[in-house]
This record gives C-alpha cells, structure tokens and sequence, in this order.
C-alpha cells in the first residue's frame, strides 16, 4: 500500500477506524499506521479520536489525471501528450527538463515539491495537496531569440485562466508574477534546454496558490484562491483552465512573437507609470514604470533617458 492510496481513502473528511482502512486497502493495522505517520510528516490535519479512528479535516481534493483530462477543450487535448500526475517531486520543472526527450506537450504536475524553484535561486514552497505546481515542454524550432517575451506571454496565459474561473482582476508584475490585490498569487518559472541558437525545448513551470495553509513562511505579501473565493478553489478544474489558456498559447507563440501580446500585456501591469526600482544585484535603477517594448522589455524612464530590461535574473519594486 502506498501513501497516496490512504490519502485517497482518507481524502473524503470523515472518520476511518484502522481495521477499515486496513480492509479497504489489503493491509494490516501496523501497515495502516505506518502510513499514517508518514501522512503527518506531510503536514496534512490529520486527526486521530479514539472510537472513530482517522480523519483528515475538510477532506483534501486531491489531483486527478481523469478529471483534468475530461475538462481539457478539444484543441488543448489534441496538444497535450500527457497529464502526468505525481504525488511528490523534488520539482516539477527538474521532471520536465529530464522529460524534454518525450517532446512538446508532456505536463507534469504534483501534489508537492520537496525542492520547487522560484526565480532568482529562491525556493517555492510547495506544501502537499495545498496549491498547484505543474511544468509543460515545449519545443521551438528557431531558438532562444524567438522566445523573446514568452515568459511574459505565460502570465498573460494565467490571468486569462484565472478569468475564466471566475477571478477577473488578477494583474502582472514584470516580468511574471501574478498578482491579486497586489499580492503575489503565482509565479513562473521557465528552463530552457537544448541549443539556444537552433531547435530548444523549454520547460514553463507555474506555481498557484490555491489553498495555502495558514502561517506559510513566504518572504513576500502574498495571496491565495480561498482567500480571494473560496468556491473557485478546486485544483483539477483550475489545472485544465490554465492548460486550455496556456497550450494554446505555446502553440502559437513562435509564428506570432510576443509584440501580438504586447498590448494585452500592458493592460495587465500592474505597475504601470508607478515609480519603480529595478533591481540588479546589490545596485538599483530608479524610473517610471511605462511599459514593455515588443520584446517584452521592461521600459523605464529614468533621469538619464528610457533605459530597457530585459527579465532574467532581474527583479522589481514599486517605490511607494
Ligand atoms: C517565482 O519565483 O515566481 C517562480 C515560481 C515558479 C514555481 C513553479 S511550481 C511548478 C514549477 N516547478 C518548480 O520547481 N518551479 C515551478
């Protein structure tokens, strides 16, 4: 018996005593129990009362290849190669980048990430069955200077998910971020492999949060869907919204470039003609906020004229 398989007998929110739980899954009591330890080390509710048995409260909606597959519109499921649905990944970019051999359209997603990646060499807390991680490959054939802006391209791909979920002012920050109410709600992280001057694959990678558990320790303001409506929360639906916006999307990114973006980008900034510092290392650069150019550039007007960002390893802040 494997974890995932008591986490799904338990996923239902009512109480299991031990002899159940060991008939429904073939196992013995020791079995069961075993399990169960390894469920708390998870950091899910789990509650124990004597004459009940387990529980785990409010249930857990856990991912499902099924559900997600049957939510998929015709173009995005002729797209997609697979939904491979895991229960812990170190990352789910790092299984993607290992996957990029299996070519474009191979999703991966986890229940949790014991290593995710932000940008910037920041880790992205990924508690389990919480939020949504999921990473896609992708191939294009003319290399890294026509994905100019696809990362940018991305989040607009996310807001336009969000929208048809039911979360209609979700805002960009450049380059990637999604922000609700000026805080942080997803973030993007894209990989590149193979060779940047010819055919590449990339990995996008997103990170959602959709139920974060209270007391997270994230070192910036930062939101969630329950937060903003609870009655959006569910992680299946939410997983095949943002695939039927995003695949898409890659699908036509290469033949249209990111300037067939630019506007809807722009009306997206969440930070547009606010005063900004863009961060470069310890140094910052001071400026207004006006927008991105067609390579989805971040355009600053700074005292010494308009100065161009290109995204990388570079951050944001507004000013006040
Ligand atoms: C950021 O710092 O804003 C980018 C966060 C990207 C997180 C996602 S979660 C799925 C994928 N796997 C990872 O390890 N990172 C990305």
């Amino acid at each position: 018996m494997s974890t995932s398989q008591l986490l799904s007998a338990l996923s239902d929110g009512a109480f299991h005593s031990g002899d159940e739980l060991g008939e429904m899954l073939g196992v013995s009591r020791t079995a069961v129990w075993k399990q169960l330890k390894k469920i708390e080390e998870l950091g899910l509710a789990l509650s124990s009362v004597k004459g009940k048995g387990y529980c785990i409260e409010g249930g857990l909606d856990l991912l499902s290849k099924v559900l997600v597959m049957d939510s998929l519109s015709s173009e995005c499921r002729l797209l997609v190669k697979d939904v491979d649905v895991r229960a812990s990944v170190d990352s789910t970019n790092t299984v993607a980048m290992s996957r990029v051999n299996l070519g474009k359209g191979y999703v991966c997603t986890a229940e949790q990430q014991t290593a995710g990646k932000g940008r910037r060499g920041k880790t992205w807390l990924s508690p389990y069955a919480s939020n949504l991680y999921l990473s896609v490959v992708w191939e294009f054939s003319s290399g890294a200077a026509a994905l100019e802006g696809l990362s940018l391209a991305v989040g607009i791909a996310v807001v336009d998910a969000l929208a048809q979920a039911g979360i209609s002012d979700a805002q960009l920050k450049w380059p990637n971020d999604v922000l609700h109410d000026g805080k942080k709600l997803a973030g993007i992280l894209l990989e590149m492999a193979g060779d940047a001057a010819g055919p590449c694959q990339v990995v996008i990678g997103i990170g959602l949060n959709v139920t974060m558990p209270e007391g997270a320790a994230i070192d910036q303001p930062w939101t969630d869907i329950n937060s903003i409506d609870a009655s959006v929360a569910d992680r299946n639906r939410l997983l095949a919204l943002i695939l039927n916006a995003l695949i898409p999307l890659l699908n036509n990114f290469e033949r249209r470039g990111f300037a067939a973006y630019r506007q809807r980008w722009e009306a997206l900034n969440a930070y547009k003609n606010d005063e900004v510092a863009v961060m470069l290392g310890e140094r910052a650069e001071i400026g207004i906020n006006t927008g991105v150019d067609d390579s989805g550039a971040l355009v600053l007007k700074t005292a010494a004229g308009y100065r161009a960002f290109n995204g990388g390893e570079v951050s944001l802040r507004r000013m006040s």
